[in-house]
């Protein structure tokens, strides 16, 4: 069971990371550590989705999530997703309107963020987090969520 008290988001976060290094260290299926980490992001901070995209061929495809039904393959370079991928790094959108080719699985979606998980410097999979309200996301969420991303791969 997942315990995490009221509190700013920075308190959240540090019971939240621990609370999925243990639901994960013992866990060598990815699938099922990502399926846990969504569900425990997604129970802490009700957030409108989180979940993963897996990088299998040329594209991304549809991992474990919660949230609204959502699209199953992107193209690299293509919405946040695709170029969080291409970039290798971190991408925080305060307004999707803003984005140049952000893909809206959901309308209800008004700002993201994607974290590339790498396993020996290369992108394995991307953390997508939507929220239904405008600049949701910061460094802050930045760094933290990066600390998980790094207990998945
Ligand atoms: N908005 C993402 C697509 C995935 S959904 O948000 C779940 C993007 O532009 O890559």
């Amino acid at each position: 069971m997942l315990t995490v008290s009221a509190g700013t988001k920075e308190e959240k976060y540090k019971e939240l990371l621990p609370q999925i290094v243990s639901l994960t260290s013992c866990e060598p299926d990815v699938t099922a550590n990502m399926a846990n980490a969504a569900a425990a992001i997604f129970e802490t901070f009700g957030f409108l989705w989180v979940g993963f995209y897996r990088v299998i061929g040329n594209e991304l495809v549809l991992g474990p999530f919660q949230g609204p039904v959502a699209c199953t393959r992107i193209k690299y370079g293509r919405g946040v997703c695709g170029t969080a991928w291409e970039q290798g790094h971190t991408i925080v959108v305060e307004d999707v309107e803003t984005f140049p080719g952000h893909i809206a699985c959901s309308s209800m979606s008004r700002s993201e963020i994607v974290v590339p998980l790498k396993k020996d410097g290369v992108v394995t999979a991307v953390l997508d987090i939507d929220s239904s309200a405008t600049a949701t996301f910061d460094d802050t969420d930045a760094r933290w969520l990066a600390k998980i991303a790094d207990c998945l791969v």
